[in-house]
Formats: structure tokens, C-alpha cells, sequence
């Protein structure tokens, strides 16, 4: 009866801890709707062949996804593109607002694009992440207010991260969830 559920590993990379939070989430979610899930830093990635689908988060360093993402992504690239991925990203982006905000924050990155498509990953999303106003530089706070950024601090949308993982849940045809994850 186990073997007949889907094997979803989750594997996340994270300088600051708020992907992995969504991670942990998502894994939560999934494990709650009757699917086996293992969760893990990419640095302890498990072996694909036991899995039918990855779930592969990166936060967003300078326009670009970790280093441990990107290597992780590009090591085992052939072996990626053959299974079903969803991918997401955690940064400032969806966090912007306004006319320009909100047309600088459906950009995604170029080095991000190239990964993304490199693996044809089933579906990428772009979360929101944290970002704390202490220790920016004023050119920074200014470029950020340029583009739309307002506000610091904890910027997650967690229905948006709830909405994505119903529709991984949907495209694996897993039960509704029995209870209500509760997210940190
Ligand atoms: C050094 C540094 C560079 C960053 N560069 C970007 C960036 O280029 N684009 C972006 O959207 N967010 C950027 N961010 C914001 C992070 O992606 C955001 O804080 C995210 O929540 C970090 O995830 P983590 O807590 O899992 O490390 C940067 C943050 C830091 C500390």
C-alpha cells in the first residue's frame, strides 16, 4: 500500500532559513495529503531514483540561485530533466508593488531562466522572502524603493505557497488535505 504513494523528496537551499520554512511547509502539506516526502539541505540531497517528483527551492543571491542550487542543479542536470520538477525561488520580487514593482517582479532572473529551462522543469514559482532593513546599504534601500519595495521584514505570502502546493498536490491527484498546515 506505501509503494503506491507518490515519493516526493524536497530539497532546499537556503543562506537565512525562509526557504527552507516554505520547504518545510510544502513538505508538511504534501506529507498531510497521503504522499511519502522526504525533506533535505541540497547539501544532503537524496538519491532521484527513489522518487517520482522533486521539489527543488533555491533562495534568489544576486540575481542568481545559491551556489549549492545552481552546481546541485547543474551536476545532475541530465538526471533532472528526465523527472517531474517544480521548482521555486525565494526572493524580493513578488514582494514589489506598484506599476513598476510589479512589472520588475514577473522578470526572472536570466541565470534563473537557463537553469529553469535547462532541466524543462515541470512549473517554476517565485516566492516572496524575508528581508530585513538592518544592514542594507542606503543604495540599496533606495534602489529597493525604486522598484516598488515597501516594505522589510517578513514578506512571505503563504496562501500563494499553499496555492502552488495544491497544485503539485492536483497534478499527482492526491487527496484533500485531512488537516490545515500552520504555517511558522
Ligand atoms: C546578499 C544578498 C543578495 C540578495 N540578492 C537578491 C536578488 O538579487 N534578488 C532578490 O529577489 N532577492 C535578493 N535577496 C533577498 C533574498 O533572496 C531574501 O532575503 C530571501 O528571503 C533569502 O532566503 P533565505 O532566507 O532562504 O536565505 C538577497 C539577499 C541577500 C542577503
Amino acid at each position: 500500500m506505501n509503494q503506491e504513494k507518490p515519493r516526493i523528496a524536497i530539497v532546499y537551499a537556503t543562506a537565512q532559513g525562509s526557504t527552507r520554512d516554505i520547504a518545510e511547509f510544502i513538505s508538511d502539506e504534501l506529507a498531510g495529503r497521503d504522499a511519502t516526502v522526504e525533506l533535505a539541505d541540497i547539501d544532503h540531497a537524496p538519491d532521484l531514483s527513489r522518487f517520482d517528483t522533486l521539489v527543488l527551492g533555491s533562495a534568489v543571491h544576486n540575481m542568481d540561485f545559491l551556489p549549492a542550487a545552481t552546481d546541485y542543479m547543474r551536476t545532475h542536470r541530465d538526471e533532472l530533466s528526465r523527472r517531474d520538477v517544480w521548482l521555486f525561488s525565494v526572493g524580493l520580487g513578488p514582494a514589489l508593488r506598484g506599476p513598476i514593482g510589479r512589472r520588475v517582479g514577473r522578470i526572472v532572473p536570466k541565470k534563473i531562466a537557463t537553469l529553469r529551462d535547462s532541466i524543462a522543469a515541470h512549473d517554476y514559482r517565485a516566492f516572496a522572502g524575508r528581508y530585513e532593513r538592518t544592514g542594507i546599504s542606503l543604495r540599496a534601500r533606495i534602489l529597493y524603493r525604486l522598484m516598488g519595495g515597501g516594505h522589510y521584514g517578513d514578506l512571505r505570502d503563504w496562501a500563494a505557497v499553499r496555492a502552488w502546493t495544491d497544485t503539485i498536490a492536483q497534478s499527482l491527484r492526491l487527496p484533500q488535505p485531512r488537516s490545515t498546515t500552520i504555517h511558522p
